[in-house]
């Protein structure tokens, strides 16, 4: 049995298919990196996962239970815009996170409840290594310390599957490196299975043990929106070996992200 399985998934937005025929079996653990081109519907893959957007056709099981309709405290996610309130600080942003995971509907935690909600917090922002800024807010932060505040908001809720849409796009090279430093510290000591999509082939090929590419295979001549994205290539990176064969593609595969979405190919 496979951890998460995706089956014949497709999605359209009104008349316009986004991804089609979407098969995959994803074993716990695993690192998956999602690279396509911009609009190809990397997001919206993402979305489906999370819960918040419902596919058109086909299912996503979790431990072979279909997803439930709503997300819920097993995935978090981190977006490449910050989730974070600009009058609360560090600390409350992520208690915060908490209080919604642990009652959607009422985002209020009292007494004992809130002795134990402020341990966690504190221990999350002690993980991400936030400690000397906790009671800061987010404009006195740098890019690197608001990401890593929103990591600790995913975290908070101790997702099992940590979905990350282009999370250091805007972080400076020696910052990225940090970060990614942390997200595989995260993945590893907390058992985690992750997505994250990525622009940046290089980061894809490093932090995953699994690469997925979006694109078009079907393209109709008279109209470049009639077909939907699938994966073209699922490329096992979990060993040195397996790696350094899937590196071969690297150059086709930068090729396919490069190419807007709409284009029709060259035959
Ligand atoms: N809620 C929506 N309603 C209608 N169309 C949508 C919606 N969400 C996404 N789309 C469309 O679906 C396509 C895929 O969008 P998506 O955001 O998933 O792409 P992406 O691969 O994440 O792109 P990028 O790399 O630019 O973030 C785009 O054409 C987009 O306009
Ligand atoms: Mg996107």
């Amino acid at each position: 049995m496979s951890y998460i399985q995706v089956n014949n998934l497709w999605k359209e937005f009104g008349q316009t298919p986004v991804l089609e025929r979407i098969n995959a079996d994803i074993e716990q653990g695993a690192f998956v990196t999602l690279v396509g081109t911009s609009g190809c519907g990397k997001s919206t893959f993402l979305n489906m996962l999370l819960g918040i957007t419902q596919p058109s056709r086909g299912e996503i099981t979790l431990e072979d239970q279909p997803l439930k309709a709503e997300p819920d405290g097993e995935r978090g996610i981190v977006f490449q815009r910050y989730s974070v309130f600009p009058h609360l600080n560090v600390r409350q942003n992520i208690l915060i996170a908490l209080e919604f995971s642990a009652s959607p509907f009422l985002a209020r935690l009292f007494g004992q409840a809130k002795n134990e909600a402020l341990r966690k917090v504190d221990e999350i922002i002690e993980r991400v290594g936030l400690s000397h800024a906790a009671t800061r807010y987010p404009h006195e932060l740098s890019g690197g310390m608001r990401q890593r505040l929103a990591i600790a908001q995913a975290l908070i809720a101790r997702p099992k599957v940590l979905l990350l849409d282009e999370p250091f796009g805007a972080l400076d090279p020696g910052i990225r490196k940090d970060m990614h430093q942390l997200v595989k510290e995260l993945w590893q000591q907390e058992k985690l299975t992750v997505f994250m999509v990525t622009h940046d082939l290089q980061e894809a090929f490093l932090l995953g043990t699994r690469l997925w590419v979006f694109d078009k295979v079907r393209h109709d001549p008279d109209d470049a929106s009639v077909y939907g994205s699938r994966i073209t290539y699922d490329l096992d990176l979990s060993t040195p070996q397996s790696a350094a064969n899937a590196d071969e593609f690297s150059g086709e595969i930068e090729q396919t992200i490069a190419q807007p979405v709409n284009t029709l190919p060259s035959s």
